[in-house]
């Protein structure tokens, strides 16, 4: 049997502070929302704990504070089988989100990196030492960007497959993104990337490959635009597909583009192809917002794979060729 590809998340951990509201508040109002929950999140531990919990073999590399906090989000991520000997505990606090949650789910996020903001490529250098071909880099945008671009040079050179999450949202250069193996945005990322308004809109089959050419003429070599319920459109090599979502409701999507990832890492480290890759990822996210938090709400392998069983009518569609 062939060793296992690695994964290596090189990201962000915070603790969520969450609210549940009645709905998300104006300026200069104050509203009653649901008593404080902390769950463990941060865009790169998410995606470390489900690619692990979802079977992968993967590292994290990242920073938390000398506090309770960072103590606690250690201990998520090493129960989710998450190889933690990387991370560095920093003498400042540990990164946090303060979360409000809507009544369908949707949420509205800010940060405070704290630690995270001293994830530096001397660290990654350290950590990534032996990178090699086989290996998987995930990376999202929580940590300072000078050491994600590092690290996405880092990982072209080893000739690693490297998995872009371009959140939260920025304008980024082409010289960074040629260097991504896949891009995975979400409509409002592909529209920040792409400098358009209104992108959320672009949802049919067309507006769709015409979205992931533009994309793809920006640098990347493959992308995944993440749809949420409307599910994910693939374009890579040459040709473009859409898989559709999962029938489930959401009561809380936090993490559920974290989950996408880690999945989708998880099932092409095992060889899988960007299709069937993508249905696993859109399965593992679909349960995934069915509960609330970010980590807390990862599926197991066991109970993704019987979702998907339970669901066979979730397909891969073939749309057009888009690059000649
Ligand atoms: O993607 C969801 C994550 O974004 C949350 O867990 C929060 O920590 C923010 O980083």
């Amino acid at each position: 049997m062939n060793k296992r590809s690695r994964i290596f998340v090189v990201g962000s951990a915070n603790m969520d502070m969450v609210l549940r509201v009645p709905r998300f508040p104006h300026a200069g109002e104050t509203l009653a929302g649901s008593d404080l929950d902390l769950f463990p999140g941060g865009k790169g531990a998410n995606q470390a704990c489900a690619a692990a919990r979802l079977g992968g073999d993967v590292r994290f590399v990242g920073c938390v504070g000398s506090d309770i906090f960072g103590t606690q989000l250690l201990e998520s991520l090493r129960e989710a089988g998450v190889d933690i000997s990387r991370v560095r505990t920093l003498s400042r606090a540990t990164g946090c989100a303060s979360i409000y949650v809507a009544p369908n789910g949707q949420n509205s996020i800010v940060i405070s990196p704290g630690a995270n903001a001293g994830v530096t490529f001397e660290h990654v250098e350290d950590a990534l030492g032996d990178l090699n071909s086989s290996d998987f880099v995930l990376l999202q945008l929580e940590i300072p960007f000078e050491t994600v671009r590092l690290t996405l040079e880092k990982a072209r050179s080893a000739g690693a497959t490297s998995i872009f999450d371009p959140a939260p949202a920025r304008k980024l250069d082409r010289n960074v993104l040629q260097l991504v193996s896949l891009l995975t945005p979400n409509q409002t990322e592909a529209g920040m990337l792409l400098d358009k308004e209104n992108v959320e809109d672009e949802q049919d089959d067309c507006d769709l490959i015409r979205l992931a050419s533009e994309t793809l003429n920006l640098g990347p070599a493959s992308v995944i635009f993440k749809l949420g319920e409307a599910g994910c459109a693939i374009c890579s090599d040459g040709a473009a597909a859409r898989v559709g979502a999962y029938p489930v409701k959401a009561v809380d999507t936090t993490g559920a583009g974290d989950v996408f990832n880690g999945a989708l890492a998880v099932a092409l480290a095992e060889g899988r192809s960007m299709p069937a890759a993508a249905r696993f990822a859109n399965a593992a996210a679909a349960l995934s917002v069915m509960r609330p938090g970010a980590q807390a709400s990862i599926p197991s392998r066991d109970e993704a794979d019987k979702f998907m069983t339970a669901n066979p009518d979730v397909v891969v569609r073939d749309l057009l060729t888009v690059r000649g």
